[in-house]
């Protein structure tokens, strides 16, 4: 979603600002902007498109400030514009913001009653003339702002600066993320530490409800109710190397390639050579483990699709009933939450709105414990669970989440196995389990090998509108999974189904223009998938296979069949994504999309 990044310094903060709206363009970039303090004055820059835009603009029109803050814009409320793009000012005041401020329109209409003027469309220019209308009365910024958060109703991550103050920067969050970059001499602001792992490695990740005042010197943070808190500083051992692409053309190919490395981590330290250790879900754990009778799932997209395969794993190895629901959905519905449910949240980024909303929600509905599956240890997902389950992917950059996912089903099997052998799993279940996960790197390396021929298979695709994946069982989210990367990169529409709902309807749909995909393990589905797939053919549609070499599947004119080596039919799933990344990757490479940054598409969805 969008991105803050912020600075108090004793040197020129443009390029520190500029640079770290680069390392959050991932997350959402129709619009840039800047404003900084020189001499009593406040400068802004504005651009629509990418950053390098706004960095353009900054050469051609040098702009120098010891402080200031910056923007990259995702569109709500509002096009994407240059009026629309942050910083928001209203005179001596320039604001940033992430999150959505829902009573905008009232405060709107309050604040024209008082005769200001707004010429943008977006609900962050209530902010900027909020505080310019309270700050003589409060007589600081940081006055202002208190007094300002206590009206909003929404989410919001804020950066605020005025020429009245002119080396302090104030911020605060509730629902958005939020750190506070620690510095020599200097401090900083960010959405994500991403952002300023170029200037420092030690971050305060500010709580719900947090306002501090930044300057060189000093930083102070005040909890809600005003008083002043102190909030441990977290040093980050992870290199710099996720935002360097190296040798690939994307991000999105460096972190496909990077996921054999990424599942041995997620397995590392986890399992002997043939059980999960109980350690690796921390302390508390045993004793809720030991009473959990039902599994709740909620997620969002990806992880979403994460979620629905863990649910035959749960239900299959360890005779624990599961359910998965879509977050956005669960969260506005009364749900009748069995005794000793455990709740699970997976998300890769932890700050997905409508996930953490959930898990809020959940706190009163009788749930025996929550566990996130997550892969940023400091985001608001881990924090706020009981229990947490880190994927340990690594950042992932390319907006279509890839790496995330296979190391989220790692983890989950890790979950389904520990939670299985305190229920229906028998020990040799969880070795032979086990065993297939250690073979799980080795064959990721092979398969991600034959990239080449998925390139030959891509090119079928470039020319078409529609697609449709077809999966059966634990595949069909697989099928989901891939269609879902295919849409979000390429823009060609593509669904998935459950193979055998083909002839209720998607049917209709097929003829020679239409490419199926079908993914086909050798498991025991397999002879019923390849009675779906004869109705494909049937109707002259162009079949792409995803088979288990013994899987008997054979090339024609209409079929093209991509074979996978033989593994454990636990991991297929995992296995499977690979070549459904790839395909919609090289997919989107021949169409000449903007892979890493998909139109209209967000990293970290942090608005509901
Ligand atoms: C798709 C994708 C999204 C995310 C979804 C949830 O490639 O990345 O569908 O999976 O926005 O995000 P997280 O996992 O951060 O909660």
């Amino acid at each position: 979603m969008c991105g803050i990044v912020g600075a108090a310094a004793q040197r020129n903060v443009t390029k520190i600002l500029v640079e770290g709206l680069k390392r959050l363009e991932y997350r959402g970039y129709d619009s840039a902007g800047l404003a900084v303090i020189c001499d009593q004055q406040l400068t802004l820059r504005k651009a629509l498109g990418k950053v390098a835009g706004l960095e353009e603009k900054c050469i051609a029109n040098p702009v120098k400030g010891v402080v200031g803050i910056a923007h990259t814009r995702w569109a709500t409320h509002g096009k994407p514009s240059e009026l629309n793009a942050h910083p928001h000012s209203s005179d001596h005041i320039a604001v940033v913001h992430n999150g959505i401020i829902e009573n905008h329109a009232q405060l709107r209409q309050r604040l024209r009653n008082q005769g200001y003027e707004f010429v943008s469309e977006t609900d962050t220019e209530v902010i900027s003339h909020l505080l310019h209308s309270l700050y003589d009365q409060a007589g600081s910024l940081r006055e202002a702002l208190r007094l300002a958060i206590a009206e909003f109703d929404g989410a919001y991550a804020l950066g605020v600066i005025s020429t009245r103050e002119p080396d302090t920067l104030v911020c605060a969050r509730s629902g958005s993320p939020l750190v506070v970059g620690v510095g020599f001499e200097e401090n900083f602001i960010a959405s994500d530490p991403l952002a300023l792992r170029q200037v420092t490695d030690r971050f305060i990740y500010l709580e719900e409800g947090d306002l501090a005042v930044v300057t060189a010197a000093n930083i102070e943070i005040f909890e809600q109710s005003g008083k002043p808190v102190t909030r441990p500083v977290d040093r980050i051992t992870e290199t710099d190397e996720a935002s360097d692409k190296g040798q690939y053309r994307h991000f999105m190919l460096k972190e496909i390639h990077e996921q054999t490395r990424v599942l041995r981590n997620t397995l590392q330290g986890r399992v002997s050579k043939t059980a999960v250790l109980d350690g690796c879900f921390g302390t508390d754990a045993q004793t809720i483990f030991d009473q959990v009778e039902a599994v709740q799932i909620l997620a969002c997209g990806t992880s979403y699709h994460a979620g629905m395969i863990a649910r035959y794993w749960f239900e299959d190895w360890a005779g624990i009933p599961c359910a998965v629901e879509v977050a956005s959905e669960y969260r506005y519905r009364k749900s009748v939450v069995r005794p000793n449910t455990l709740f699970v949240s997976i998300s890769q980024s932890g700050e997905t709105a409508d996930t953490l909303a959930a898990l809020r929600g959940s706190r009163e509905s009788g749930y025996l414990a929550s566990l996130t599956v997550c892969n940023v240890a400091n985001s608001s997902l881990v924090r706020e669970s009981d229990l947490s389950l880190m994927t340990l992917a690594g950042p992932e950059i390319g907006v279509a989440s890839t790496k995330a996912f296979t190391s989220q089903l790692v983890a989950l099997q890790l979950l389904v196995i520990a939670l299985g052998k305190r229920a229906a799993m028998s020990r040799e279940t969880e070795a032979e389990l086990v065993a297939a996960l250690h073979q799980l790197p080795g064959l990721c390396e092979q398969v991600l090998a034959l990239d080449s021929q998925i390139v030959r298979i891509s090119e079928a695709f470039t020319e078409k509108k529609n697609a449709l994946f077809l999966g059966r069982g634990v595949d069909y989210p697989i099928a989901m999974e891939g269609a879902l990367k295919l849409k979000e990169i390429s823009y060609i529409h593509a669904e998935a189904y459950p193979a055998g709902e083909l002839k209720h309807g998607p049917l209709a749909l097929v003829d020679d223009d239409m490419p199926v995909v079908a993914v086909a393990p050798n498991n025991e589905l397999l002879e019923k998938l390849k009675s779906n797939l004869e109705e494909v053919q049937a109707r002259g549609g162009k079949l792409f296979v995803f088979a288990d070499e013994s899987a008997g599947f054979m090339n024609d004119g209409n079929t093209t069949v991509f074979n996978l080596p033989h593994a454990p039919l636990s991991i297929a799933p995992i296995l499977y994504t690979l070549p459904l990344q790839l395909l919609a990757y090289h997919v989107a490479v021949l169409k000449g999309t903007d892979v890493d940054q998909p139109r209209n598409l967000a990293k970290s969805v942090t608005v509901e």
